[in-house]
């Protein structure tokens, strides 16, 4: 059994090789080199360019990783798809599945989906021989420990199954300085005595380079309801700022001058406060749902309410930058070439999960335009499969969606080709080269006359405006 202090530790592993699983393990790894740490998936492929030579090809992007990948991979840091023998083997064992919304049954486009969770907690219990940390890394539910425990409970051996839960705060785009430099790290454990010596194991290895007062410890209930929370708050101020830039854009106000305005009073604060065309990425729609389940599910209607409004203006911000775009292209985009820059959610990553983009260009797409779209770092395989999803989701056939696809669709490597014949641009991500570009260039390749609908308010609308194209910026 384990005593109340912290135990020593040699292996690690993190089942999920994913945005969180990899990343994460390759600094523990960086910064624990006399522990070896396995970050394990039952995707070979993914496993495969994990392992791969080419660090260009890596399945997350984030800047700094491959250099990390290149300095750990092979001495403390191993991608592997062999679950059984690295659960038995590590003292530790990080959870880093995905947990998206559930699309079935009870709860359905709501709660969490818990599948990956429990079948990670059942390959622990089946493979492991001795007593474990089970750390929760993935978010989840408040009371998700106690439903992992009661199944690991279920072993006829006296292996104690200590969780924990860890939740991540990173930010896909930085995730590797998040992580040396975390806010806060929060460990919530139980108050027995192994419990006490699992949180004071993890808080260990986290004070190799978190500074002890930002590691935070508390209850298992209190840190799973921690993460939603924050969460809900991050996406609570971009939709806050978003449903004023529709008013900015009404009055005359700017959304800029507001938000540095607002952002200036101290017990408000000026971060996530930049207006654009909607928030995406995996985890704030899903967490905000998964918490207007649970208020629903604790009979707290009031409290689901408000923070179901949060996703909702979301979905509207985007509806509005799709319609401004319809509106001023003369109510059609039949047939048109548009310039779609950005795929990905955000900048600095390739992940495009619930991108903005993905809404706006199904949208235009069943008006029937042709879309031309670049981003630097998403695959366009992935861009294909997210459109036959969205489109699958408008209710189209195969058929129809094939035929959307071959002919309404092309990926480019090279945005200035991507603009050639192009009525309008659509930027939805704020990738810094599109920060940069030669406007002049863009606009002889336009069909005049020529537009640019700014989502993320990064182009210099005076400038455009001079060269002759038509600038809407959102929020002003
Ligand atoms: N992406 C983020 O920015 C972020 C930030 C904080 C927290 N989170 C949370 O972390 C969790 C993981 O998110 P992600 O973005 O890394 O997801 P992801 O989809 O990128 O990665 C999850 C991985 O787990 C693998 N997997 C699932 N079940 C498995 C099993 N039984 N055995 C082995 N591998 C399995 C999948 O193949 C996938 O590669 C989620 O709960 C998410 O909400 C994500």
């Amino acid at each position: 059994m384990l005593s109340s202090e912290a135990i020593k530790i040699s292996n690690i592993c993190c089942i999920g090789a994913g945005y969180v699983g990899g990343p994460t393990m390759a600094v523990i790894a960086k910064m624990c080199p006399d522990i070896n740490v396995h970050v394990l998936d039952n995707n070979e492929s993914k496993i495969k360019l994990w392992n791969s030579k080419d660090l260009n090809n890596l399945p997350v992007y984030e800047p700094g990783l491959s250099s990390l990948i290149h300095e750990c991979r092979g001495k403390n840091l191993f991608f592997s798809t062999d679950i059984k023998k690295n659960i038995s083997r590590s003292e530790i064992i990080f959870m880093a599945v995905n947990t998206p919304t559930k699309t079935y049954g009870s709860g359905k486009g709501m709660a969490a989906d818990l599948t990956f969770i429990e079948k990670c907690s059942r390959q622990i219990l089946k493979y492991s021989k001795s007593d474990k940390i089970v750390v929760e890394k993935s978010t989840l539910p408040v009371k998700t420990a106690e439903k992992i425990k009661s199944i690991l409970g279920n072993s006829n051996t006296n292996i104690n199954f200590e969780v924990v839960s860890n939740p991540e705060f990173l930010a896909e785009g930085s995730a590797i300085n998040d992580l040396f430099k975390s806010d806060r790290v929060l460990i919530g454990g139980e108050s027995t005595k192994s419990g006490i010596s699992a949180v004071q194991t993890l808080c260990r290895i986290y004070s190799r380079w978190i500074p002890k007062e930002k590691i935070l410890t508390t209850n298992v209930w209190s840190s799973e309801l921690s993460k939603l929370v924050s969460n809900a708050f991050l996406a609570q101020r971009i939709s806050s700022i978003n449903s004023i830039s529709a008013l900015c854009e009404k009055t005359g106000a700017d959304i800029s001058e507001v938000s540095s305005a607002v952002g200036m009073d101290k017990r408000i604060g000026k971060y996530f406060l930049n207006s654009s065309v909607g928030f995406g990425g995996s985890c704030f729609k899903k967490d905000i749902l998964n918490l207007v389940y649970l208020s629903k599910f604790y009979g707290l209607h009031e409290v689901a309410d408000y923070w179901h409004q949060v996703v909702k203006i979301n979905e509207y911000q985007m509806n509005r930058f799709f319609l401004t775009i319809l509106n001023n292209l003369f109510q059609t985009v039949y047939k048109k070439n548009l310039s779609i820059f950005g795929w990905a959610f955000k900048k600095n990553t390739n992940d495009s999960r619930e991108s903005a983009s993905i809404y706006v260009s199904t949208n235009l797409l069943i008006e029937g335009a042709i879309l031309n779209i670049y981003d630097p770092k998403v695959e366009s395989s992935k861009i294909i499969n997210d459109l036959e999803f969205a489109l699958k989701n408008h209710g189209k056939s195969k058929i129809e969606i094939s035929t959307i696809i071959n002919s309404q669709i092309k990926i480019h490597n090279d945005l200035y080709e991507s603009v050639i014949d192009s009525h309008a641009i659509a930027i939805l991500t704020e990738w810094d080269i599109f920060k940069e570009l030669n406007w002049k260039r863009i606009y002889k390749f336009m069909v005049k006359p020529a537009f640019v609908f700014d989502g993320r308010r990064i182009v210099d609308e005076f400038k455009l405006k001079k060269i002759g194209l038509n600038v809407f910026k959102i929020g002003s």
